[in-house]
């Protein structure tokens, strides 16, 4: 087994988790002093949202240089620092590769706008204005949209044509059919590889290749009446285009001239598109699985889903789960804070490595922020869906402490966003010394995930007790009893009959704390919201 199976991933969403300047936002020597804490939850490798010099208008996924640290965030001394001061802890750190687009400030872009005969002209996607009446820019070459709202097509008056961009304007694709693109990003690889980062989590990586004639994607016939022109049409030429595989493969052989490294894929697909992203084990080593996010929070669902999923898995594909990222509003607010105590528990108890969010582990909820005071370029671009759309809310400031800024930044400095309105009765220092906190359930089941090979690499198996809000199953490993997991999606006691199933155990963790140690018999009665690990007996 690697690493990146049995391990915990934490994801830092570096402007946001400690500042150590005072300027009010968070940078790698604030990560560093935070090391630590992240060695306490019992995690295996940090994995750091972008750290590159930047404009900062999709806040680093916006790369304006591949090979150098924003100075915001630090140094590359520092950077090296970071990572041998993890790496001497036993954690593994994971970059941010954002290889579909690069920021209009990249270099290559500059020059590849300068004029139409220069060399770079073609690294990126340039085509001449659809025919037609009218003014040029009011003619883009053809009806692709982008995800943050608006044409993907961004007129430049300099050389009279449009270039392509599915996400911000100052986001500029790469054309992955030129031959030193790729070339140029693999290299990018390897800069960081050689220094010894552990991976990447590689952004939109199915969406690095686009239709090589440019084709109008078709109406989406199952498309809301009000919804989104985005969501109005199929995305079927700038999305899992025919090639992309080949990209990836030439990634992952990067990766495999190096030991022991990874690439976990942003993929955001049906499970049957999404498994064939791990080839035939030379595509990615994960393609992300974010279906806790995505589907309704119910116990059926749910179980259907990792029947689905575990099904769909090609021979030797390692599976993962999701609670949350920067893209996403936040776990708690989205179930409620007793559920998310479950949702933890799922987390770090199904077969698969588990990626956790930055301040989940302590509950953070979303920060209602007004559309006047919004950062994210998806929200300031659909003010009308803003409140859907807008990423800030889960992005605010780690809460460390009860002071201040919340131990995030100095006393007296502005947070890039505010902090929570809750952060005095909610944060890290507080939860450290309450033995019921969601912080230490946390710290305790990525423990006993750690220390038992039946949760960190043993099979699943689905139990139903007959009960639709209580999602079961088992984690079993040779040589163990293996654990029964019982999650209580609803608000209801429910009274479980282990007899029928034959097996007694002892509850070795549980989301009501007090339960804890209990031996279980014939049957349990499973309290509103409660999650259990137990631990089975033979016989
Ligand atoms: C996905 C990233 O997670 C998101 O934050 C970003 O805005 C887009 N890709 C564009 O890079």
């Amino acid at each position: 087994m690697h690493w990146w199976q049995t391990g915990i991933i934490y994801q830092i969403y570096p402007r946001s988790f400690q500042d150590s300047n005072a300027d009010g936002v968070g940078d790698l020597n604030g990560i560093i002093g935070r090391l630590d804490y992240l060695k306490s939850l019992n995690i295996d490798a940090i994995w750091i949202s972008p750290i590159f010099p930047s404009p900062m208008h999709d806040f680093g996924y916006d790369v304006a240089d591949y090979c150098d640290i924003h100075p915001l965030f630090g140094t590359l001394a520092d950077f090296d620092r970071l990572l041998a001061e993890a790496h001497a802890r036993g954690l593994r750190v994971i970059l941010d590769l954002v290889p579909n687009h690069t920021s209009d400030e990249h270099a290559w872009f500059v020059e590849s706008r300068s004029s139409r005969d220069n060399p770079k002209r073609d690294y990126y996607l340039w085509r001449d204005p659809a025919p037609g009446d009218g003014p040029p820019e009011t003619r883009p070459p053809n009806n692709w949209q982008t995800h943050f709202g608006g044409d993907a097509w961004t007129y430049d008056a300099h050389t009279g044509q449009f270039y392509m961009h599915q996400f911000h304007r100052s986001q500029p694709e790469l054309n992955y059919r030129h031959s030193e693109v790729l070339p140029a990003m693999l290299d990018n690889m390897r800069f960081w590889l050689d220094r010894g980062v552990d991976g990447f989590r590689v952004d939109v990586i199915w969406l690095m290749l686009k239709d090589e004639q440019f084709r109008d994607e078709p109406p989406n016939p199952h498309a809301a009446l009000d919804a989104r022109p985005f969501d109005r049409i199929q995305h079927i030429y700038t999305a899992g285009v025919e090639g992309i595989h080949g990209i990836i493969r030439q990634m992952r052989a990067v990766l495999d001239e190096y030991d022991e490294r990874m690439m976990v894929g942003e993929i955001y697909l049906p499970v049957e598109q999404l498994v064939t992203y791990y080839g035939d084990g030379d595509e990615c080593h994960m393609p992300f699985n974010f279906q806790l996010i995505q589907l309704p929070w119910d116990a059926r669902a749910i179980g259907d889903y990792i029947r689905k999923y575990e099904g769909a898995l090609p021979p030797g594909g390692w599976p993962n789960w999701v609670l949350g990222n920067h893209d996403q509003h936040r776990i708690a607010t989205r179930v409620g804070q007793a559920q998310a105590r479950v949702a933890q528990m799922l987390l770090l108890t199904l077969r698969g490595t588990p990626t956790c969010y930055y301040g989940d582990e302590i509950g953070m909820e979303d920060v209602p922020i007004p559309f006047e005071q919004c950062m994210d370029p998806a929200a300031l671009q659909q003010p009308d869906l803003f409140e859907v759309w807008g990423r800030d809310p889960e992005r605010t400031p780690m809460q460390w402490d009860a002071s201040p800024n919340a131990g995030f930044t100095a006393a007296g400095v502005t947070p890039w966003l505010p902090l929570a309105a809750d952060y005095v009765a909610r944060n890290v220092a507080g939860q450290e010394s309450d033995s019921t906190s969601l912080l230490n359930l946390y710290r305790s089941l990525a423990a006993l995930r750690r220390a038992e090979p039946a949760l960190n690499r043993g099979a699943y198996e689905e139990v139903d007790f007959g009960v639709a809000d209580v999602f079961a199953y088992r984690r079993t490993q040779p040589e163990s009893n293996g654990f029964l997991i019982l999650l209580n999606f609803g608000s209801q006691t429910h009274e479980i009959d282990l007899a029928a199933y034959n097996v007694t155990g002892e509850i070795a963790l549980s989301t009501h704390p007090d339960r804890a140690g209990r031996n279980v018999t014939r049957a349990y009665l499973l309290a509103p919201y409660e999650g259990v690990v137990i631990r089975l007996r033979r016989g």
